[in-house]
């Protein structure tokens, strides 16, 4: 009883926020809730397209490492550049576009989900725990526009070289040192491990 309330509070939690209360009541005038339909659609496309992009950006620069040098030198990369190339990404998006990925439990603190974000992943982590399948998107109407979440899962075994509970002892004391508050570490394969958000201003 208790989970299936669960469940539908972060239901309506995410259906206030994907289409915002406000919108909701404006949805009885067709002319609008054709509008919000196109709008959200282009949101659609380009958080799609951003988030793809850092994807592909920063995934292949962790396969290419660890192929080359293995854990400890992808460790490397990640630690030096994964802000950078991020940064990089992000310029290449239109003015208005922005992307970054955001967690609950932070490697780099930079990257703490805070605010109606934070509540987002929170709500994402209910369903997940109540083994819902998660979209592959979400869209929040915020006040300058909207924002796309791209929910990222402990999806490939390699994730858990660096995120998991069993971490080469050499590698643990690598990344400690470098993220003394480190918080992402105990992952199983399947995990929510975080959001990538696009930000996209009107
Ligand atoms: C070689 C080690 C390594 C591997 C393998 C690795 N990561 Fe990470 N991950 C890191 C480091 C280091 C950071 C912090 C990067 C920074 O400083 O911005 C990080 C950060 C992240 C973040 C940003 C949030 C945060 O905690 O700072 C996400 C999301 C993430 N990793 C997901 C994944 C996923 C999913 C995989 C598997 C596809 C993966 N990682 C594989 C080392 C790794």
């Amino acid at each position: 009883m208790k989970k299936t309330t669960m469940i539908a509070l972060s239901v309506a939690v995410m259906t206030s926020m994907a289409f915002g209360a406000q919108n909701m009541k404006e949805k009885t005038a067709s002319a609008n809730g054709k509008k919000n339909k196109g709008e959200i659609a282009a949101v659609v496309k380009t958080g799609n397209a951003a988030s793809q992009l850092l994807l592909k950006t920063l995934g292949g620069n962790l396969k290419k490492h660890m192929k080359a040098g293995g854990p400890t030198d992808a460790l490397e990369f990640c630690s030096m550049k994964a802000a950078e190339l991020t940064a990089k990404v992000d310029n290449q998006l239109g003015k208005n576009v922005s992307v970054k990925r955001v967690t609950l439990k932070p490697r780099n603190p930079a990257n703490e989900a805070t605010g109606d974000e934070k509540a987002v992943l929170e709500a994402l982590e209910t369903l997940h725990a109540n083994h819902v399948r998660l979209p592959r998107h979400l869209v929040e109407k915020t006040q300058s526009g909207y924002k796309y979440y791209k929910p990222l899962l402990i999806n490939k075994p390699v994730c858990l070289k660096c995120h998991g509970s069993n971490i080469d002892p050499a590698l643990k004391a690598k990344i400690d040192k470098t993220y003394p508050t480190d918080k992402a570490t105990g992952y199983k394969m399947g995990d929510l491990r975080g959001a990538i958000v696009v930000t996209i201003k009107q």
